[in-house]
């Protein structure tokens, strides 16, 4: 592994994300094992980078996606399909699952008979006058109690108010196809799944009681990465799942999931380099060329925790880990277990950082960022 990681990092330089695209395929196959009613929608913004997006295409994968481009990306693979079919090629391919819309967004994805979520009247007034042609799922607010990225505070419908909003869109002429949530990101307690399954139910029996023919439910991302040992495993999740749904839920429904950490978190390692070394306060800080501007940005925006190591042996001791800009909000770790004997030149591995990383860095200080190089883009025959 280090010799490989080496002969890469002497051919391309660093900062190298090496991306591993057999490791997507086994996430997107353990997931689809354990899971086998749900239909998994990859969540495109953990990691937009489109050989991602192809590689789970040819497995069959659906993709969610938040904004027109994200859209596209994915379209151009379904764009041969026969036009009588295409609206549930799409439909079975891409569900856009930002609740807010712009009216130009949704102008330009009406041609396509998109399915697409909301979870207020004004956002059902803005599908009905751009996009009429669009399919409709309703965003509920539910638990999201220890995950790492908390969502309903900025989405989800109010469960009372779910009944009137089904009803509010089918009045506007639209149709409601089903409910969706999501319990925050990496979500390492089931309960949140479990409250969230047992709302939705109680919404999709009495719309279905009051007529409304609701036939599928989303259950959004959230899914856990073993970031450390303590998180539990997807497989007690996945049991735990597959009874509520027997439990609560006809067998002819549909079921979506939204998963985009669980696919590329673990698909991702980093290379960074040590491009200054200096004491500060008694504390060994070492300068790498990446930071939170930039491949570290879930520092920041995924209130995600890094790990590093390095490739070299040495008494370790606590130092801090900060990035390249000018900036002094540029630090990555102030505590970290490293060698004490690092020197600039040398390089530090970071593990599991395949989502909510690239995803959002930016070019801040006119630093590019890390080259990207992908692992096994064809699959084993
Ligand atoms: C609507 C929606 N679906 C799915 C996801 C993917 O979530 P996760 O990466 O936790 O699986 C997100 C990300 O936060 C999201 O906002």
């Amino acid at each position: 592994m280090k010799e490989e990681l080496l002969e890469l990092v002497e051919r391309n330089g660093t900062p190298l994300f090496i991306l591993d695209h057999k490791i997507i395929r086994e996430n997107y196959r353990t997931f689809k094992k354990y899971l086998p009613r749900v239909q998994c929608y990859y969540a495109v913004k953990a990691n937009s980078n489109q050989q991602i997006i192809e590689t789970l295409f040819h497995e069959g994968s659906s993709f969610d996606v938040a904004s027109y481009h994200e859209f596209m990306q994915v379209y151009q693979y379904i764009k041969h399909f026969e036009k009588k079919d295409k609206k549930y090629y799409v439909w079975d391919k891409i569900i856009f699952s930002n609740t807010i819309k712009d009216r130009t967004t949704l102008h330009r994805i009406k041609e396509y008979k998109p399915l697409v979520t909301y979870d207020n009247i004004a956002e059902v007034k803005k599908i009905k006058e751009y996009c009429d042609t669009a399919g409709l799922v309703l965003r509920l607010k539910v638990p999201d109690t220890g995950s790492q990225v908390e969502m309903s505070s900025k989405f989800g419908a109010e469960p009372g108010e779910a009944q009137d909003l089904i009803q509010q869109a089918f009045d506007a002429g639209l149709t409601v196809e089903g409910i969706s949530f999501h319990v925050g990101s990496q979500c390492t307690n089931f309960n949140n799944f479990t409250e969230a399954l047992a709302i939705t139910s109680e919404i999709f029996h009495s719309a279905r009681k009051k007529g409304f023919n609701l036939n599928l439910i989303d259950i959004g991302g959230g899914f856990p990465v073993p970031y450390d040992p303590q998180v539990p495993e997807f497989e007690k999740l996945a049991n735990i799942l597959n009874s509520e749904f027997k439990r609560l839920f006809p067998d002819d429904i549909q079921i979506l999931a939204e998963p985009g950490r669980f696919i590329v978190a673990t698909a991702a390692v980093l290379v960074s380099e040590i491009i200054g070394k200096a004491r500060r306060d008694g504390k060994v800080f070492y300068h790498i060329n990446d930071g939170v501007y930039h491949t570290f940005s879930g520092v920041v925006y995924d209130h995600w925790i890094p790990n590093f190591r390095a490739f070299k042996n040495g008494e370790t001791e606590i130092c801090a880990v900060v990035g390249p800009t000018c900036d002094s909000f540029d630090k990555i770790s102030l505590s970290v277990e490293l060698p004490g004997n690092l020197e600039v030149g040398d390089y530090l591995l970071t593990d599991n950082i395949g989502a909510y990383s690239i995803a959002s860095a930016t070019k801040f200080n006119g630093i590019e960022g890390a080259k990207i190089v992908h692992k096994n883009l064809n699959p084993v025959a």
